[in-house]
């Protein structure tokens, strides 16, 4: 009973969690890899329900027709012993069965292991960190975190390595699971088809804040794609905001050492999130809505969202009135209008 209680329970908190968030779902592929995984998971389903409905019937018949009946309680029925046909046929089906998943399952795990980039196509170095991503667009000078732009319709190669612990890069709407490593590189390309926004989860435990380490994958048009290229690349790190409370909390981030983790522009410093675009972004941390006084709370207090984040007591003290500041300053932090919003218009 309660095993039965704690499944359901799992089940549906699963089912759940995959709708509250827009594209997090295996079951409506719109890439390459996720296709391929779709097509395997509804191609094992169909033979493990064939099988399962085989054996009941056979089940059900037996328990039926052979049960104990009325004034047979001593009948000792016919005694049969090996039966070479039968034995033949349930070791052949078996084998039938596993090679009509086999061959599928074998030849989709080498077409996606096919890592050979061509010279022109988009790389991408991704870092997992507890609890956060960090991309650098290899050769185009830039460093962004959380928010992972890439052109529809194209392969973009992955070259996947940790800073601290086992990590796994998963977007289920558009491709498998990679693990990210600490001691080696592991590459994986990915393909959207459709633009959109899509959800990615860590998919390997690593630490007090696992689950809430999430972040997007952001599949626009070639042109949008092209400007958001042009805008990162054009951002000034050292611009002053419009707003004299965000010039203040400039000044504030600056003073509170914010840079010695944090960086703006394309340096490739990556203790914390890379902040070029972090008013672009939509969540704040990969989990909490991007606004004023959740970022108030985090820079105050990230331990409350994020337990076991490199944040928590590693910088000066702020006052909720500096907060505020420094909060205003990372929101107009906008350089581009290939926000998530515009992709995907569904
Ligand atoms: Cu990173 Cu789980």
């Amino acid at each position: 009973g309660k095993i039965r209680a704690f499944c359901l329970l799992g089940l549906t908190a699963f089912v759940l969690s995959a709708c509250g968030k827009e594209n997090l779902t295996a079951l409506d592929p719109k890439g390459y890899g996720a296709e391929q995984s779709f097509n395997l998971i509804i191609l094992t389903t169909v033979v493990m329900l064939f099988v399962l409905v085989s054996v009941l019937i056979v089940y059900t018949i037996v328990l039926i027709r052979y049960r104990k009946k009325k004034g047979q309680e001593n009948y000792i029925p016919k005694q049969v012993e090996g039966n070479k046909t039968l034995e033949t046929v349930w070791t052949v089906i078996p084998i039938i069965l596993l090679l009509i998943i086999a061959v599928p399952t074998v030849t989709a795990t080498f077409n996606l292991a096919d890592n050979s980039a061509a010279s022109d196509s988009l790389n991408v170095q991704v870092t997992g960190n507890q609890y956060w991503w960090h991309f650098n667009y290899e050769g185009q000078e830039i460093q962004t975190s959380q928010d992972l732009y890439i052109p529809v319709g194209e392969k973009v190669y992955l070259n996947m390595k940790s800073s601290d612990v086992i990590h796994s890069f998963w977007v289920p709407t558009i491709s498998g699971k990679m693990d990210v490593n600490p001691e080696n590189e592991n590459t994986m390309y990915i393909e959207a088809k459709e633009e959109g926004v899509y959800w990615g989860k860590c998919a390997e435990f690593c630490g007090p804040s696992h689950s809430l380490m999430d972040f997007k994958v952001i599949a626009v048009s070639q042109d949008e794609f092209d400007q958001w290229v042009q805008d990162m690349q054009n951002v000034d790190p050292e611009a002053e905001p419009e707003k004299a409370v965000a010039q203040e909390g400039q000044g504030l981030f600056q003073e509170k050492n914010c840079m010695s983790c944090h960086a703006i522009g394309s340096s490739p410093a990556q203790v914390g999130p890379n902040l070029t675009n972090f008013g672009d972004r939509s969540k704040l941390a990969g989990v909490k809505d991007l606004n004023k006084e959740n970022l108030k709370q985090w820079i105050m207090d990230p331990e409350s969202i994020k337990p076991g984040n490199k944040m928590t007591g590693n910088y000066p003290e702020v006052s909720e009135d500096e907060a505020g500041k420094i909060a205003e300053y990372l929101m107009q932090l906008q350089p581009s209008d290939v926000t998530p919003e515009s992709a995907g218009k569904e």
